[in-house]
């Protein structure tokens, strides 16, 4: 059990109406955390505490456990184990050109499991780099980051999207809700990237919502809400994939201060809770509620209270996770294809006339244009590839954003190019299906027109149409999809 959990004197000088307010909040998480797990029985003992892989040789301070909270399984359900956090010597160093951009430069630090730390710092001083190096959004050029037991810089690509999916809450200062869903499917989008069940997300999701206290407001699109809500349903999301350690970056910077104070009091709850919080802040109030400050000045560490602080590691491995399900790619790239309508129509329409003139060319009666027919049947199928193409990439570049988004949320190479697929699919399916329907419309207009039965689009064409559209948008769809799921996450959630 977290020994800190109400310590009050952990944030010298805030006002008995902040305490109060705190209270509410926790007894808010608390009462819905309950709820999570079904109430623990009247007289059930604290549960033995969760073993920790780091052990900071310096303690933590010790206060008083809050009678407010609840003791019992529900912690458990709403936070991971906590995640100790070690820098070694690490720089980051950005290449343009020929100039070079030190953002993080030989920064050596140390974060016990279950603290909470705020990261302060003038404009451009590395903090959002150093957050992206811890949440595992990012490489360092040299050194080491240790997270959990495990070198972060040296763990495969795949391993690092589990660390973010299974261990790291991120809430951005731009909240990065992505808009065309609802605030509930946007709570729930880790759950579907580590292929949790529709049902079993939506519960959990509206769970997560009451502990933001914004239950009234799952079916609502992001837009619709005011900058403090939309950073609550960030918290939320933050917390879907229970993790140990909550990044946040400059969490209150978009809100006015009754809304910063409450996602402020959120973080600080979670704090309590047991999880480790790093808090990117330019607020020197927002500071002060942390209980270490590091200070930062053109990439290095310039003040930090506690810093030298030794711990032990012993590595920890990952559980194994399932992954985002098909039927979750293909709803998303349905989704990206809803968004922009006119655009996909254009595509579906030039793709299906494509195939339809492949089709017709196909069921010329007598191979009037001979050897000819194939070949002009594979020049219609290549326009119509390019033109697929086209549609593909240009909806990588609008959505590069959100891809940004999903693979700071935890998402593989593998999900973000099914995602991509699943939407070249539907595209192919749609010209597919109204390519093959053109073809016998056109065939038979063709017919009478020239009063004999020049052309014959059997259902064989008919189905062979179909299955050309889909493997030629798949084809097509690859390297735009190939090119989305390699996209930096970095980088992408800085893309304007
Ligand atoms: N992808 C990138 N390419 C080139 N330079 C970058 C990149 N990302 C960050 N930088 C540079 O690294 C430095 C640190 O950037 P960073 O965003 O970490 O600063 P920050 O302290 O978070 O600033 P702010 O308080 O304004 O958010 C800046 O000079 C920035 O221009
Ligand atoms: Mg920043």
């Amino acid at each position: 059990m977290d020994t800190r959990e109400g310590d009050e004197s952990a944030s010298p000088g805030r006002s008995p109406r902040r305490s109060r307010r705190q209270r509410t909040a926790i007894e808010r998480v608390a009462d819905a955390v309950v709820a999570l797990k079904g109430a623990p029985p009247a007289a059930a003992p604290s549960p033995a505490p969760a073993p920790e892989v780091f052990e900071a040789t310096v303690p933590i301070a010790v206060a008083p456990p809050a009678p407010v909270l609840p003791a019992g399984e529900g912690l458990r359900d709403l936070l991971g184990q906590a995640v100790g956090l070690r820098l070694d010597a690490v720089t980051r160093t950005y290449r343009m050109g020929d100039v070079t951009v030190d953002a993080v430069q030989d920064v050596t630090l140390e974060i016990a499991p279950g603290e909470f730390v705020a990261v302060v710092g003038p404009s451009g001083c590395g903090k959002t780099t150093l957050l992206g190096l811890l949440g595992g959004l990012d490489r360092p050029t040299s050194g080491h980051v240790y997270a959990a037991g495990a070198a972060l810089d040296q763990l495969p690509e795949a391993s690092l999207a589990d660390y973010r999916l299974q261990r790291v809450g991120t809430v951005f200062q731009t909240f990065n809700l992505l808009p065309s869903f609802s605030v509930e499917d946007n709570v729930a989008m880790p759950l579907a990237l580590a292929g949790m069940p529709a049902a079993a997300r939506r519960a959990r999701a509206r769970r997560l919502l009451e502990v933001v206290g914004l239950a009234g407001r799952a079916r609502f699109r992001p837009g619709r809400l005011s900058g403090g809500e939309q950073q609550r349903v960030a918290v939320a999301r933050a917390l879907a994939g229970r993790p140990g350690l909550v990044l946040a970056d400059e969490p209150t910077g978009n809100l006015d201060s009754a809304s910063g104070e409450q996602v402020l009091t959120l973080l600080q709850d979670l704090h309590r809770r047991g999880a480790t919080v790093v808090l990117v802040t330019h607020d020197p109030d927002v500071a002060a509620g942390a209980d270490r400050v590091v200070r930062m000045r053109d990439g290095r560490v310039v003040v930090d209270r506690t810093r030298g602080r030794r711990t032990t590691r012993a590595p920890i491995a990952l559980d194994p996770l399932t992954r985002l399900r098909s039927v979750d790619a293909l709803r998303l790239g349905l989704d990206a294809v809803g968004r922009r309508p006119l655009r996909t129509a254009l595509t579906a329409a030039g793709a299906a006339l494509g195939i339809a003139l492949t089709a017709l060319i196909l069921s010329l009666s007598g191979s009037a244009l001979g050897r000819g027919a194939g070949f002009l049947a594979a020049i219609t199928l290549a326009v119509c590839g390019f033109a697929i193409v086209n549609t593909m990439f240009m909806s990588v570049l609008d959505r590069t954003r959100e891809i940004g988004v999903l693979k700071a949320l935890g998402a593989r190479f593998q999900d973000v190019s099914l995602v991509f697929v699943a939407e070249a699919a539907v595209i192919g399916a749609s010209s597919g299906l109204v390519g093959a329907a053109l073809a016998g419309l056109l065939a038979s207009l063709g017919n009478q027109v020239a009063g004999d039965d020049l052309f014959v689009v059997s259902p064989r064409i008919g189905l062979v149409a179909f299955l050309l559209a889909i493997g030629l948008s798949l084809v097509s769809g690859l390297a735009p999809a190939l090119r989305a799921a390699r996209l930096d996450p970095m980088r992408a959630l800085r893309y304007e």
